[in-house]
């Protein structure tokens, strides 16, 4: 089954063939960064303008990409939500035109659970399996424990850990998207500070960054009060040592109390290299899906391998559902 996949949910327009919920025949991807970095963020109404004039590259880019004809394409999937409202309706439109001028079924897919599926793509699910989705609007723990049965466990209370990122970056006058940078210039410090770890004793699941970002800004104001010279790539190992002491101490313990069988982590801050190692050293009983780097932050692939198995289970139907969400449950357990 050949899917025609588009994903528009923030600041990456992109559209996607993939077969079989697994080959990824294209996945192009055009980043607004260079757009949105001099704003320091991303800008809702640039970011729905951007999307608009590069829709129609993309689309081509893609089915040239995946040498298919239009004829080849069985269904067609587009990211509904979550996202930025402006930004996801130019997706939509494009995807629903598209679909409607050539006679396909159309399904809508949740932005979340693609990138839970961008695991599939080099891997496979062993079910039951605990989720770790880091990314600039999301920081969560979820149980899949099949195709499309899946339930959030934890959320975060405040900031989203990519959020974090970028507002840390922002503090120490580095450009957005902030995660990145700051990960590389945490490979060239040490981590000289002591901050806080959040919740890491909590006995709930949940997650709450905003505090720690908080603790980065005091530190700079009192260094900088106390004309103490800093570096960066220290502030910004320290930051990366709390942030990722944090994910990998609460995701290996609900691992270990959910009995699960495997540990996926996606998302943006997936491609964190101080997490994945960490990851790697702490979880040594289970194995781990680390998606390739392109494959955790934003693009349409993700979007058509989770369509390809939302479409075996529920056929066409909820592309606009507003009643829940097709195999994701919001329950604590
Ligand atoms: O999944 P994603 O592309 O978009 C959302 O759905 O939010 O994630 C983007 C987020 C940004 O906050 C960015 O700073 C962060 O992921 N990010 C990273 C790294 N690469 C991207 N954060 C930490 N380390 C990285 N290497
Ligand atoms: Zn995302």
């Amino acid at each position: 089954m050949i899917i025609l996949s588009v994903e528009t949910s923030c600041d990456e327009t992109s559209v996607a063939v993939t077969k079989d919920g697994k080959e990824v025949l294209s996945n192009a991807v055009l980043s607004q960064i260079n757009i949105h970095e001099k704003f320091g963020g991303v800008v809702p109404e640039v970011a729905s303008r951007a999307h608009i004039e590069y829709m129609l590259h993309i689309f081509d880019q893609a089915i040239k990409e995946a040498k298919i004809k239009i004829k080849d394409i069985d269904l067609v999937a587009v990211t509904k939500g979550p996202g930025l409202i402006g930004s996801l309706l130019v997706g939509i439109n494009a995807a629903t035109t598209f679909a409607y001028a050539n006679n396909l079924p159309i399904i809508g897919v949740n932005h979340l659970i693609g990138h839970i599926y961008a695991a599939l793509i080099d891997d496979e699910f062993i079910f039951p399996a605990l989720v770790l989705l880091v990314s600039g609007g999301h920081t969560e723990t979820l149980l899949i424990k099949d195709h499309f049965e899946i339930e959030l466990i934890g959320t975060t209370l405040d900031d989203a850990v990519g959020e974090a990122y970028d507002k840390v970056a922002r503090l120490l006058g580095l450009a957005y998207p902030g995660g990145p940078i700051i990960d590389k210039l945490a490979q060239l410090g040490k981590p000289i500070y002591d901050l806080p770890r959040p919740m890491l004793h909590s006995k709930d699941d949940n997650f709450s960054f905003s505090g720690l970002k908080s603790a980065v800004l005091y530190l700079l104001k009192d260094l900088e009060k106390e004309n103490i010279k800093y570096k960066n790539e220290d502030i910004a190992c320290s930051f990366q040592e709390a942030v990722t002491d944090v994910l990998v101490k609460k995701t290996k313990d609900l691992a270990k109390r959910l009995k699960v069988n495997q540990v996926i982590v996606v998302g943006g801050v997936a491609a964190n290299s101080g997490l994945r190692t960490k990851l790697s050293k702490e979880i040594k009983d289970l194995p781990i899906i680390l998606p390739k780097i392109k494959y955790c932050t934003d693009q349409a692939a993700m979007i058509g391998i989770a369509a390809y198995y939302q479409y075996l289970k529920y056929g066409t139907k909820n592309l606009y559902n507003l009643n829940g969400e097709p195999g994701l449950k919001i329950n604590t357990i």
